[in-house]
């Protein structure tokens, strides 16, 4: 039996990219998945790759900058499952300029999808795993670092990096293991293409904190370059 066979994981941002990827790298280990885009027909490219793997598929759409759109997600899915693993992978950049032109706005909208909507997800979700005693959360988070024009992005991935660290300790006499995700600097939408590392080196390294026995890391920030094959 495979390691994750039965279990369920929701993937945000899963119709492209490093979603994409993390939900084909679960679907390898047997878990079933639950894609997610902005809108339906985003993820016809992931669910068809996800035929390839026994399990189950099924997907949602909504935009998390839209914190009633969330809302409903999260009632489709509960309605329907009980989730495992929660992949808390959609991020967005803010648009390159001098740090003193990236208005408050511009702040706020990279914070409302890479942090606050991952905040809104965990507290629905991880009630649930609690009380059946089996979670695993990942946050991602970037190693982007001395690029001011992306300030907003990065300081709301070192927001990430502490929430990481501090609901990993609230869960920790639990087997809720919350740790977050460095992908490395790969070609994908947001990456670009001059991006140093192909987007499927992200596997194996972002299923390590998925795949995770009981009582295995908590807090922690892997990071998947340093498990390519
Ligand atoms: N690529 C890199 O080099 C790199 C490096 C460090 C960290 N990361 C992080 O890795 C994660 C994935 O990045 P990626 O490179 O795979 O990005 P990507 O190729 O641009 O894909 C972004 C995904 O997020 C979804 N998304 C974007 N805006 C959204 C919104 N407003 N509401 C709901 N969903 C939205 C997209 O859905 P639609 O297709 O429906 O638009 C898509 O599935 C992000 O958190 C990013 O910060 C990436």
């Amino acid at each position: 039996m495979k390691k994750l066979q039965g279990k369920w994981a929701f993937v945000t941002g899963s119709s492209r990219g490093i979603g994409q990827q993390i939900a084909m790298g679960l679907a390898s280990h047997g878990c079933n998945v639950i894609v997610h885009g902005r809108k339906e027909g985003n993820t016809n490219k992931t669910i068809s790759l996800l035929k390839d793997y026994d399990i189950k598929i099924d997907a949602v759409y909504g935009e998390l900058t839209n914190i009633e759109d969330i809302k409903r997600m999260i009632k489709e899915i509960k309605s329907k499952y009980h989730i495992d693993i929660l992949y808390n992978n959609a991020g967005i950049q803010n648009k390159w300029k001098d740090i003193w032109d990236l208005t408050i706005d511009e702040w706020k909208d990279v914070f409302q999808i890479n942090l606050f909507s991952m905040v809104q997800l965990n507290n629905a979700f991880i009630p649930d795993m609690k009380k059946k005693g089996y979670g695993r959360v990942i946050n991602l988070s970037s190693g982007i670092k001395d690029i001011p024009q992306m300030a907003p992005y990065s300081a709301s991935k070192a927001a990430v990096d502490k929430y990481t660290k501090d609901l990993a300790f609230e869960l920790k006499d639990t087997n809720i293991l919350v740790n977050a995700l460095d992908p490395g600097w790969l070609r994908t939408d947001l990456g670009g293409e001059y991006a140093p590392n192909k987007v499927e080196s992200v596997l194996p390294g972002a299923l390590v904190p998925a795949l995770l026995d009981d009582n295995g890391e908590r807090g922690h920030i892997f990071s998947a370059q340093d498990y390519r094959n």
